[in-house]
């Protein structure tokens, strides 16, 4: 039997209908788009029919969007390329951000670029006022994630973008987690970057996307030849762009009606626990969250302990405990949750291929042990 798998925002499996259209790729059509004859014609449109499949999924032009490898990239294409080809050597960005920006702030500080980190309430919810008033006159660039990534928080991306575009500063959003789970318009979102990574929605690892707003200044990262509009030099990844291309067509057809499905399986999922173990903690934004998110503080425990006695599950530790020293995640401690709890975190995160039964199957397990780890404390705790 394989593992319960409830951690989709750590990866997703690639859906059929990518691989379908992947196979094609792989196996036959291996010309170089960059090729004058068939062979590369065939790559070159198939690139280009991908390119219209992403852009449709946002709302884009076609040409506003750069293929990357994947989230990791774009975010350093969007936030380094911002700052090297544009006025201003301020960026402000939050303190629950992805290492994936989190460490490209850290190294342009390095560079003598200065950075703001805005602080989260309770809720993992940045504070508009802390944005407001980190601007400055040389501030180039804000970058706020759309949805966390632990906790599924969703960010107010749209009056974050009104803000920065009134003071006429560029804003990229880090949606790596909200792309096929939630709307992601970038015109409605006032959006001027925004970074796609595939593996989050059923298309492979390694590769993803950048949208770029027509008129938007960005230094390249990669440089070579001319690929990608001189914007991303390197032979394109084919099949896996065609399965971006076809993982954003599955999107828009299936994710209002996944929305929902995640979401009342999600809310059945803690419903359950709860109704066995009340004292559970629910982390993130009680509405305001992704539909397949769920992180819950269990008390008195270790998370890592507890999920050690449920192979059956693949989920994610909130904070990690090595040889009892506590790694405290930095989203949860921003969140002001404090480390008893954090220890006891467990990211469940629902996808695609879950099911009602392996939610039963899953609660089942994980009350059992649960129970008996609290009581062998108690044994203990008396002897
Ligand atoms: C919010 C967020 N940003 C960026 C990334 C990095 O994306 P990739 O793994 O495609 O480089 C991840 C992946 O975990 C993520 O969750």
């Amino acid at each position: 039997m394989k593992p319960i798998y409830l951690d989709y925002n750590a990866t997703t499996p690639i859906a059929s209908e990518v691989a379908d259209a992947m196979y094609p790729f792989i196996e036959q059509h291996f010309g170089n788009p960059s090729s004058n004859h068939r062979y590369g014609a065939i790559a070159k449109s198939a690139i280009g029919e991908a390119r219209q499949q992403v852009a449709d999924l946002l709302g884009c032009n076609f040409d506003e969007i750069v293929f990357t490898s994947g989230g990791t990239e774009s975010n350093n294409y969007a936030i380094r390329g911002a700052v090297l080809a544009n006025q201003g050597n301020h960026i402000i960005t939050s303190i629950i951000e992805h290492p994936a920006v989190l460490e490209v702030c850290h190294y342009l500080e390095q560079q003598g670029v200065q950075v703001s980190y805005v602080p989260v309430d309770e809720y993992g919810v940045v504070d508009m006022h802390s944005i407001e008033s980190a601007i400055q006159t040389n501030t180039v660039l804000v970058t706020i994630m759309h949805a966390n990534n632990e906790v599924g928080t969703i960010q107010p991306i749209a009056e974050i973008a009104e803000l920065a575009r009134k003071h006429n500063i560029i804003f990229h959003t880090d949606a790596a987690q909200s792309i096929a789970k939630i709307p992601t318009h970038v015109n409605e979102l006032k959006i001027d970057l925004l970074s796609v990574a595939g593996h989050k929605l059923y298309a492979p690892k390694g590769v993803g996307a950048l949208y770029v707003k027509e008129g938007i200044k960005l230094e390249r990262l990669i440089h070579g030849a001319s690929h990608e509009q001189h914007r991303r030099a390197g032979t394109e990844n084919v099949a896996s762009i065609v399965g971006l291309g076809a993982a954003c067509k599955l999107a828009r057809e299936t994710c209002q009606q996944e929305y929902q499905r995640l979401k009342s399986m999600r809310d059945y999922l803690f419903r359950k626990i709860n109704q066995s173990i009340p004292e559970i903690r629910l982390n993130g934004h009680p509405e305001i969250r992704l539909p397949n998110t769920l992180s819950i503080s269990f008390p008195g425990i270790a998370a890592n302990t507890l999920l050690k006695l449920v192979p059956e599950i693949a989920a994610s530790v909130g904070s990690a405990c090595h040889s009892g020293k506590i790694n405290m995640s930095h989203v949860l401690a921003a969140m002001s949750v404090s480390e008893q709890d954090a220890t006891g975190t467990i990211r469940f995160s629902l996808g695609k291929m879950t099911t009602e039964d392996e939610i039963n199957h899953a609660t089942e397990l994980l009350v059992s042990a649960y129970a008996n780890l609290i009581n062998k404390k108690k044994v203990y705790a008396s002897s």
